[in-house]
């Protein structure tokens, strides 16, 4: 599968979208200029409520001034605080966070990411369209419609086993 796109959920639909979204200036960088480089450990001086840096897909965010107006808290966010959060965050948010949102706190990317051998059978099962593909061919509906069938059955038999009186 071609790198820069990456299945993302957008309006209710997953879609194969860029990976990443233009870079726009922000507070922290210019748009013109290359992006600057930082390593993990460097990422990693940054990782309390008041000064909270997070990486997703091999890029640096400030989000310190974000974190208090989060909708999903403070918690799930520091706890990832200085970290590489790029597995976590893709479950929870859609591809307008990222296209919308995100661009404002970019401060870099990151040169020295780690991919641990069962983060890369994950990223493999769920962004490769080969495995989409097979998921959706071994369920045709007739064979959904059996499995709701005979679950359907099982809670509601035509013969009751209680007492009738
Ligand atoms: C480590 C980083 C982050 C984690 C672990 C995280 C986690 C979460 C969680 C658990 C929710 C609640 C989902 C729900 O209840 O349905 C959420 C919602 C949300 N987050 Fe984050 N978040 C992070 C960073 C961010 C950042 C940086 C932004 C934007 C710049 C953001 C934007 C949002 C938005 C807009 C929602 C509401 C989404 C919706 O209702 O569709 N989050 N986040």
């Amino acid at each position: 599968m071609d790198a820069s796109l990456v299945y993302r959920e957008d309006k209710g639909v997953t879609k194969l979208v860029p990976l990443y979204p233009p870079v726009k200036r922000n507070k922290f960088l210019d748009a013109n200029e290359p992006l600057p480089k930082y390593t993990m450990a460097e990422v990693a001086k940054h990782s309390t409520q008041n000064d909270c840096w997070i990486v997703l897909d091999k890029r640096a965010y400030n989000i310190t001034s974000f974190i208090a107006r989060h909708p999903g808290g403070v918690g799930p966010i520091t706890n990832m605080a200085g970290k590489d959060a790029t597995d976590v965050f893709a479950n929870y948010h859609a591809a307008r966070v990222y296209r919308v949102m995100l661009p404002a706190y970019l401060v870099g990317e990151v040169t020295d990411v780690p991919e641990y051998p069962h983060v890369a059978d994950f990223r493999a099962a769920h962004f490769n369209k080969a495995s989409l593909k097979l998921t959706i061919r071994t369920t045709p509906s007739s064979a959904v419609g059996l499995r709701r069938f005979f679950s359907l059955r099982s809670r509601f038999p035509l013969v009751s086993s209680g007492a009738v009186d």
